[in-house]
Protein backbone atom coordinates (compact mmCIF):
# COMPACT_ATOMS: atom_id res chain seq x y z
CA UNK A 1 0.00 0.00 0.00
CA UNK A 2 1.34 3.41 -0.85
CA UNK A 3 -0.15 5.85 1.27
CA UNK A 4 -0.23 9.54 0.31
CA UNK A 5 -2.73 10.76 2.61
CA UNK A 6 -0.78 12.79 5.08
CA UNK A 7 2.95 12.38 6.64
CA UNK A 8 1.43 11.72 9.66
CA UNK A 9 0.61 7.94 8.34
CA UNK A 10 4.83 7.05 9.11
CA UNK A 11 5.60 4.61 11.12
CA UNK A 12 8.42 4.67 14.02
CA UNK A 13 12.61 3.36 12.40
CA UNK A 14 13.98 0.33 14.15
CA UNK A 15 16.41 3.26 15.78
CA UNK A 16 14.18 5.49 16.44
CA UNK A 17 11.64 2.66 18.81
CA UNK A 18 15.07 1.69 20.37
CA UNK A 19 15.77 5.34 21.47
CA UNK A 20 11.95 5.11 22.33
CA UNK A 21 12.35 1.78 24.42
CA UNK A 22 15.58 3.30 26.33
CA UNK A 23 14.68 6.31 27.25
CA UNK A 24 14.59 7.40 30.47
CA UNK A 25 11.45 8.32 31.96
CA UNK A 26 9.58 9.89 35.08
CA UNK A 27 6.76 11.73 36.13
CA UNK A 28 6.35 14.55 33.82
CA UNK A 29 3.74 16.33 35.57
CA UNK A 30 5.80 16.77 38.41
CA UNK A 31 8.70 17.49 35.93
CA UNK A 32 10.53 14.65 36.57
CA UNK A 33 10.96 13.45 33.47
CA UNK A 34 14.32 13.56 32.19
CA UNK A 35 13.98 12.92 28.75
CA UNK A 36 10.96 15.07 28.59
CA UNK A 37 12.92 17.91 29.71
CA UNK A 38 15.49 17.62 27.54
CA UNK A 39 13.12 17.64 24.43
CA UNK A 40 12.01 20.97 25.99
CA UNK A 41 15.07 22.17 26.44
CA UNK A 42 16.66 20.91 23.17
CA UNK A 43 13.55 22.49 21.60
CA UNK A 44 13.53 26.30 23.21
CA UNK A 45 17.38 26.04 22.55
CA UNK A 46 16.78 25.50 18.65
CA UNK A 47 14.96 28.49 18.55
CA UNK A 48 16.71 30.53 20.74
CA UNK A 49 13.33 30.76 23.38
CA UNK A 50 13.45 30.17 27.10
CA UNK A 51 11.17 27.36 27.45
CA UNK A 52 8.91 24.78 25.52
CA UNK A 53 6.21 22.68 26.66
CA UNK A 54 5.87 19.24 24.64
CA UNK A 55 2.41 18.54 23.51
CA UNK A 56 0.13 15.39 22.74
CA UNK A 57 -0.38 16.92 19.09
CA UNK A 58 -0.40 19.93 16.70
CA UNK A 59 -3.90 21.46 17.59
CA UNK A 60 -2.77 21.19 21.24
CA UNK A 61 0.18 23.04 20.95
CA UNK A 62 -1.78 25.53 18.60
CA UNK A 63 -4.37 25.92 20.74
CA UNK A 64 -2.72 26.12 24.17
CA UNK A 65 -0.91 28.76 22.46
CA UNK A 66 -4.09 30.94 21.49
CA UNK A 67 -5.63 30.09 24.93
CA UNK A 68 -2.35 31.46 26.36
CA UNK A 69 -2.23 34.74 24.27
CA UNK A 70 -5.94 35.98 24.20
CA UNK A 71 -9.34 36.70 26.63
CA UNK A 72 -12.65 35.70 25.36
CA UNK A 73 -14.27 38.20 22.86
CA UNK A 74 -10.68 39.25 21.64
CA UNK A 75 -10.19 38.47 17.94
CA UNK A 76 -7.87 36.24 16.17
CA UNK A 77 -6.06 37.01 12.69
CA UNK A 78 -5.28 34.73 10.06
CA UNK A 79 -5.41 33.52 6.15
CA UNK A 80 -8.82 31.52 5.07
CA UNK A 81 -6.36 28.75 4.59
CA UNK A 82 -5.14 28.71 8.13
CA UNK A 83 -5.43 25.23 10.07
CA UNK A 84 -6.39 26.92 13.18
CA UNK A 85 -9.49 27.91 11.56
CA UNK A 86 -10.22 24.95 8.91
CA UNK A 87 -8.62 21.84 10.97
CA UNK A 88 -9.19 21.70 14.70
CA UNK A 89 -12.92 21.23 15.07
CA UNK A 90 -13.56 24.93 15.72
CA UNK A 91 -11.28 24.83 18.70
CA UNK A 92 -10.61 28.54 18.82
CA UNK A 93 -14.11 29.18 19.49
CA UNK A 94 -14.69 26.24 22.18
CA UNK A 95 -11.25 26.53 24.02
CA UNK A 96 -10.78 30.45 24.00
CA UNK A 97 -13.95 32.18 22.95
CA UNK A 98 -12.09 34.30 21.14
CA UNK A 99 -13.59 35.37 17.16
CA UNK A 100 -11.42 35.29 13.98
CA UNK A 101 -10.71 37.48 11.17
CA UNK A 102 -9.54 35.66 7.62
CA UNK A 103 -7.77 37.18 5.28
CA UNK A 104 -7.65 36.28 1.98
CA UNK A 105 -4.21 35.47 0.91
CA UNK A 106 -2.32 33.74 -1.67
CA UNK A 107 -2.15 30.39 -0.58
CA UNK A 108 -2.05 30.86 2.55
CA UNK A 109 0.04 33.42 2.91
CA UNK A 110 -0.78 37.59 3.57
CA UNK A 111 0.43 40.39 3.88
CA UNK A 112 1.92 42.93 6.29
CA UNK A 113 -0.54 45.81 4.44
CA UNK A 114 -3.79 43.24 4.76
CA UNK A 115 -2.50 42.67 8.79
CA UNK A 116 -2.69 46.59 9.38
CA UNK A 117 -5.92 46.97 7.30
CA UNK A 118 -7.83 43.90 9.71
CA UNK A 119 -6.91 45.35 13.16
CA UNK A 120 -9.78 46.87 14.71
CA UNK A 121 -9.86 50.07 15.99
CA UNK A 122 -8.92 48.96 19.98
CA UNK A 123 -10.96 52.39 21.26
CA UNK A 124 -14.47 51.66 19.37
CA UNK A 125 -16.11 49.40 21.74
CA UNK A 126 -18.25 48.03 19.06
CA UNK A 127 -15.41 46.02 18.01
CA UNK A 128 -13.80 42.90 19.39
CA UNK A 129 -9.92 43.66 20.22
CA UNK A 130 -7.82 42.29 17.87
CA UNK A 131 -4.96 40.57 19.91
CA UNK A 132 -3.91 38.08 17.91
CA UNK A 133 -1.81 36.94 14.67
CA UNK A 134 -0.69 33.62 13.16
CA UNK A 135 0.70 32.39 10.16
CA UNK A 136 1.37 28.96 9.17
CA UNK A 137 4.77 27.85 7.66
CA UNK A 138 4.70 25.93 5.37
CA UNK A 139 0.48 26.54 4.63
CA UNK A 140 -1.19 22.67 4.48
CA UNK A 141 -4.00 24.19 2.70
CA UNK A 142 -1.80 26.49 0.09
CA UNK A 143 -0.20 23.14 -0.84
CA UNK A 144 2.77 22.83 1.57
CA UNK A 145 4.05 26.70 0.02
CA UNK A 146 6.58 28.64 1.76
CA UNK A 147 6.58 32.45 3.07
CA UNK A 148 8.91 34.88 2.26
CA UNK A 149 10.82 35.59 5.82
CA UNK A 150 10.58 39.49 4.66
CA UNK A 151 6.88 39.33 5.07
CA UNK A 152 6.42 37.70 7.89
CA UNK A 153 9.17 40.36 9.27
CA UNK A 154 7.03 42.95 8.36
CA UNK A 155 4.14 41.29 10.09
CA UNK A 156 6.36 41.05 12.98
CA UNK A 157 6.55 45.21 12.33
CA UNK A 158 2.93 45.59 12.94
CA UNK A 159 1.93 43.28 15.47
CA UNK A 160 4.96 45.29 17.38
CA UNK A 161 3.53 48.36 16.76
CA UNK A 162 -0.07 47.77 17.68
CA UNK A 163 1.09 44.87 20.40
CA UNK A 164 -0.29 42.40 19.18
CA UNK A 165 0.94 38.86 20.31
CA UNK A 166 2.59 36.67 16.71
CA UNK A 167 2.24 33.33 16.82
CA UNK A 168 3.46 30.91 13.94
CA UNK A 169 1.70 27.17 13.35
CA UNK A 170 5.02 25.50 12.49
CA UNK A 171 3.87 22.29 11.94
CA UNK A 172 6.06 21.68 8.74
CA UNK A 173 8.52 24.66 9.94
CA UNK A 174 11.19 22.31 9.15
CA UNK A 175 10.14 21.53 5.59
CA UNK A 176 10.29 25.26 5.10
CA UNK A 177 13.54 25.56 7.06
CA UNK A 178 15.45 23.06 4.50
CA UNK A 179 14.63 24.95 1.40
CA UNK A 180 15.11 28.51 2.29
CA UNK A 181 18.42 30.39 4.01
CA UNK A 182 16.29 31.35 7.40
CA UNK A 183 17.09 29.09 10.61
CA UNK A 184 15.10 27.99 13.22
CA UNK A 185 16.49 31.14 15.13
CA UNK A 186 15.45 33.67 12.90
CA UNK A 187 11.73 32.47 13.66
CA UNK A 188 12.15 32.03 17.31
CA UNK A 189 13.43 35.71 17.31
CA UNK A 190 10.18 36.77 15.67
CA UNK A 191 7.11 35.00 16.82
CA UNK A 192 6.25 35.35 20.27
CA UNK A 193 5.33 31.63 20.39
CA UNK A 194 6.13 28.51 17.41
CA UNK A 195 4.66 25.32 17.43
CA UNK A 196 6.19 22.57 15.56
CA UNK A 197 4.91 18.85 14.77
CA UNK A 198 7.34 16.12 15.50
CA UNK A 199 4.88 13.53 14.36
CA UNK A 200 4.43 14.91 10.36
CA UNK A 201 7.40 15.00 8.02
CA UNK A 202 10.10 13.94 10.76
CA UNK A 203 8.53 11.05 11.59
CA UNK A 204 7.38 10.49 15.02
CA UNK A 205 4.75 8.70 15.96
CA UNK A 206 3.45 11.27 18.57
CA UNK A 207 4.04 14.88 19.47
CA UNK A 208 4.29 18.41 19.17
CA UNK A 209 6.25 21.23 20.97
CA UNK A 210 5.52 24.87 21.51
CA UNK A 211 7.92 27.01 22.34
CA UNK A 212 8.57 30.89 23.82
CA UNK A 213 8.98 32.97 26.64
CA UNK A 214 9.16 31.61 30.45
CA UNK A 215 6.13 33.33 31.43
CA UNK A 216 4.17 32.10 28.50
CA UNK A 217 5.12 28.58 29.15
CA UNK A 218 4.45 28.46 32.32
CA UNK A 219 1.01 30.10 31.64
CA UNK A 220 0.49 27.09 28.99
CA UNK A 221 2.11 24.48 31.28
CA UNK A 222 -1.18 25.07 32.96
CA UNK A 223 -3.59 25.29 30.21
CA UNK A 224 -2.28 21.84 28.86
CA UNK A 225 -3.24 20.52 32.52
CA UNK A 226 -6.51 21.91 32.35
CA UNK A 227 -6.97 20.66 28.92
CA UNK A 228 -6.41 17.15 30.03
CA UNK A 229 -2.69 16.98 27.95
CA UNK A 230 -0.21 16.55 31.20
CA UNK A 231 1.12 13.15 30.43
CA UNK A 232 3.14 11.03 33.20
CA UNK A 233 6.07 9.11 31.79
CA UNK A 234 5.79 10.56 28.49
CA UNK A 235 9.86 10.43 27.80
CA UNK A 236 9.05 7.32 25.96
CA UNK A 237 7.41 9.67 23.35
CA UNK A 238 9.99 12.82 23.64
CA UNK A 239 12.30 10.00 22.78
CA UNK A 240 10.79 9.75 19.21
CA UNK A 241 11.08 13.47 18.83
CA UNK A 242 14.90 13.68 20.02
CA UNK A 243 15.74 10.96 17.51
CA UNK A 244 13.89 12.71 14.53
CA UNK A 245 15.02 16.25 15.43
CA UNK A 246 18.59 14.67 14.93
CA UNK A 247 18.70 12.33 12.37
CA UNK A 248 15.25 13.20 9.99
CA UNK A 249 15.64 17.00 9.38
CA UNK A 250 18.23 16.63 6.43
CA UNK A 251 16.17 13.78 4.24
CA UNK A 252 12.97 16.15 4.33
CA UNK A 253 14.65 17.86 1.06
CA UNK A 254 13.84 13.95 -0.56
CA UNK A 255 10.49 14.46 0.54
CA UNK A 256 10.56 17.05 -1.20
CA UNK A 257 12.40 16.38 -4.31
CA UNK A 258 9.79 13.10 -4.36
CA UNK A 259 6.90 15.64 -4.35
CA UNK A 260 8.26 18.11 -6.81
CA UNK A 261 8.46 14.33 -9.42
CA UNK A 262 4.58 13.92 -8.63
CA UNK A 263 3.54 17.62 -9.32
CA UNK A 264 5.36 17.55 -12.66
CA UNK A 265 4.24 14.06 -13.38
CA UNK A 266 0.41 15.76 -13.09
CA UNK A 267 1.15 18.68 -14.80
CA UNK A 268 1.20 16.71 -18.00
CA UNK A 269 -1.94 14.82 -17.12
CA UNK A 270 -5.05 14.88 -19.47
CA UNK A 271 -7.02 15.01 -16.46
CA UNK A 272 -5.62 17.45 -14.45
CA UNK A 273 -7.36 21.07 -14.32
CA UNK A 274 -4.93 22.93 -12.26
CA UNK A 275 -1.31 21.46 -9.62
CA UNK A 276 -0.97 24.37 -7.02
CA UNK A 277 3.09 25.57 -7.56
CA UNK A 278 4.52 22.00 -5.23
CA UNK A 279 6.94 24.13 -2.71
CA UNK A 280 8.02 21.13 -0.10
CA UNK A 281 6.06 17.83 0.54
CA UNK A 282 2.56 18.79 -0.27
CA UNK A 283 0.95 18.16 -4.20
CA UNK A 284 -2.59 19.77 -4.40
CA UNK A 285 -4.37 19.63 -8.02
CA UNK A 286 -7.98 20.01 -9.27
CA UNK A 287 -9.34 17.45 -11.50
CA UNK A 288 -10.99 18.29 -14.94
CA UNK A 289 -14.28 16.98 -15.41
CA UNK A 290 -12.83 13.54 -16.58
CA UNK A 291 -13.02 12.44 -12.72
CA UNK A 292 -14.88 13.49 -9.76
CA UNK A 293 -12.20 13.50 -6.44
CA UNK A 294 -14.22 10.18 -6.11
CA UNK A 295 -13.87 8.51 -8.77
CA UNK A 296 -10.26 9.85 -9.18
CA UNK A 297 -9.47 8.08 -5.32
CA UNK A 298 -11.08 4.72 -6.43
CA UNK A 299 -9.37 4.32 -9.51
CA UNK A 300 -6.16 5.05 -7.10
CA UNK A 301 -6.88 2.86 -4.69
CA UNK A 302 -7.50 -0.15 -7.33
CA UNK A 303 -3.75 0.33 -7.49
CA UNK A 304 -2.75 0.43 -3.91
CA UNK A 305 -2.50 4.49 -3.20
CA UNK A 306 -4.25 6.32 -1.14
CA UNK A 307 -4.66 9.75 -1.21
CA UNK A 308 -7.05 12.35 0.74
CA UNK A 309 -9.94 14.70 -1.37
CA UNK A 310 -9.25 18.10 -0.49
CA UNK A 311 -12.29 20.18 -1.81
CA UNK A 312 -13.98 19.64 -5.19
CA UNK A 313 -12.56 18.01 -7.59
CA UNK A 314 -9.01 18.52 -5.09
CA UNK A 315 -6.82 15.82 -4.02
CA UNK A 316 -3.83 15.98 -1.73
CA UNK A 317 -0.93 13.80 -1.62
CA UNK A 318 1.67 14.33 0.95
CA UNK A 319 5.25 12.68 0.83
CA UNK A 320 6.82 11.15 3.90
CA UNK A 321 9.33 9.52 4.68
CA UNK A 322 7.58 5.52 4.19
CA UNK A 323 6.84 6.67 0.55
CA UNK A 324 9.78 5.13 -0.73
CA UNK A 325 11.49 5.70 -4.53
CA UNK A 326 10.09 2.24 -5.59
CA UNK A 327 6.48 3.56 -4.48
CA UNK A 328 7.56 6.29 -6.37
CA UNK A 329 8.15 4.84 -9.80
CA UNK A 330 5.05 2.60 -9.13
CA UNK A 331 2.37 5.90 -8.53
CA UNK A 332 4.00 7.70 -11.35
CA UNK A 333 3.20 4.78 -13.71
CA UNK A 334 -0.44 4.50 -11.97
CA UNK A 335 -1.27 8.23 -12.47
CA UNK A 336 0.47 8.06 -16.45
CA UNK A 337 -2.06 5.14 -17.14
CA UNK A 338 -5.02 6.47 -15.71
C1 LIG B 1 -0.39 23.18 9.50
C2 LIG B 1 -0.88 22.22 10.53
N1 LIG B 1 -0.97 22.61 11.81
C3 LIG B 1 -1.38 21.78 12.77
C4 LIG B 1 -1.73 20.48 12.50
C5 LIG B 1 -2.24 19.61 13.60
O1 LIG B 1 -1.49 18.54 13.90
P1 LIG B 1 -2.11 17.24 14.62
O2 LIG B 1 -2.95 16.58 13.59
O3 LIG B 1 -0.93 16.48 15.04
O4 LIG B 1 -2.90 17.71 15.78
C6 LIG B 1 -1.65 20.03 11.18
C7 LIG B 1 -2.02 18.62 10.86
O5 LIG B 1 -2.07 18.20 9.74
C8 LIG B 1 -1.22 20.91 10.17
O6 LIG B 1 -1.15 20.53 8.89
Amino acid sequence: MTDLRSDTVTKPTKDMQAAMFNAEVGDDVFKEDPTVNALEQKVAELFGKEDALFTASGVMANQIAIKAHTQPGDEVICDKQAHIYNFEGGGIGFNSGASVRRLDGQNGRFTAQQVQQNINDPSNVHFPLTRLVAAENTCNKGGGSLWDFEELKRIGKVCEENGLAYHLDGARLFNALVETKENAKDYGHLFDSISICLSKGLGAPVGSVLTGSQAFINKTRRIRKVMGGAMRQAGYLAAAGIYALDHHIEQLKNDHKKARHLGDVLEKQHYVEEVLPVQSNIVIFRLNEKYTEKTFLEKLAAHDIKGVPFGPQTIRFVTHLDFTDKMLENTVEVLEKL
